[in-house]
């Protein structure tokens, strides 16, 4: 086996969370009377809290000051761990679990690589957190992804080289993060949204991962 690590994004890949941070900064915008469109969200997917109410402010055209994004930043989260609070293993996506299994069966090092800062708040609702050998999450990164550091830091933390590292992803930004970072880049979701990817796919629902991990 010449790969050695899984790196996984968490939102919209193991979980999904995509819905409630869509739906969290769409209830913030209505304090500056701004409706974010599911086009806009997209692009909004793997980039971090403040850098995402940064770009929706510039969509807006609203000038805020420090106090007033530093204000939002809290109402989003507030907004968006209320939506989380009742999460549960069934919100895993589907197929992952039987992935996972193959995986870890197959003696490959699983790490999670994600912007969020509630991370392990999801991981731990989710049942998900004995899966992991490392977490990377946004509060152990300083660069958002496109910027390869969440996956390098990754890398090194499991003691594996970034050549020998597959990234799951369900983003651009991370898509690309992963490239940059020179690893694999396989895509969960649509082809037209995930081209730079190696490999994409649309789930994980039948994956037969000794197919999916081979290049
Ligand atoms: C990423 C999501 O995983 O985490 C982004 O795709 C989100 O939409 C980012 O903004 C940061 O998340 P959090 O939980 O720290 O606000
Ligand atoms: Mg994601």
């Amino acid at each position: 086996m010449s790969y050695k690590a899984c790196l996984f994004d968490l939102d919209g890949v193991l979980v999904d969370t995509a819905i409630y941070h869509f739906q969290a900064w769409k209830k913030l915008g209505e304090n500056f009377n701004y409706q974010l469109t599911e086009e806009q969200n997209e692009q909004l997917k793997g980039i971090s809290r403040v850098e995402s109410l940064n770009r929706i402010l510039a969509w807006a055209n609203f000038s805020a000051t420090a106090e007033q994004k530093e204000t939002w930043l809290i109402e989003k989260n507030t907004i968006y761990l209320d939506l989380i609070s009742n999460m549960n293993p069934n919100e895993i996506l589907p197929g992952v679990i039987d992935f996972l299994v193959q995986i870890k069966a197959e003696g490959y090092k699983i790490a999670l690589g994600s912007a969020s800062k509630n991370a392990e708040i999801i991981l731990e609702k989710t049942n998900l957190l004995p899966w992991f050998d490392l977490i990377i999450d946004g509060n152990k990164v300083t660069k958002s992804k496109p910027d390869p550091e969440v996956f390098l830091k990754g890398a090194e933390g499991l003691g594996v080289s970034a050549s020998e590292c597959i990234v799951f992803e369900d983003a651009q930004a991370g898509v690309e993060a992963a490239k940059a970072g020179g690893m694999k880049a396989i895509g969960i979701g649509e082809d037209t949204v995930l081209g730079r990817a190696d490999k994409v796919i649309p789930n994980f629902v039948g994956i037969f991962s000794a197919d999916l991990l081979k290049f």
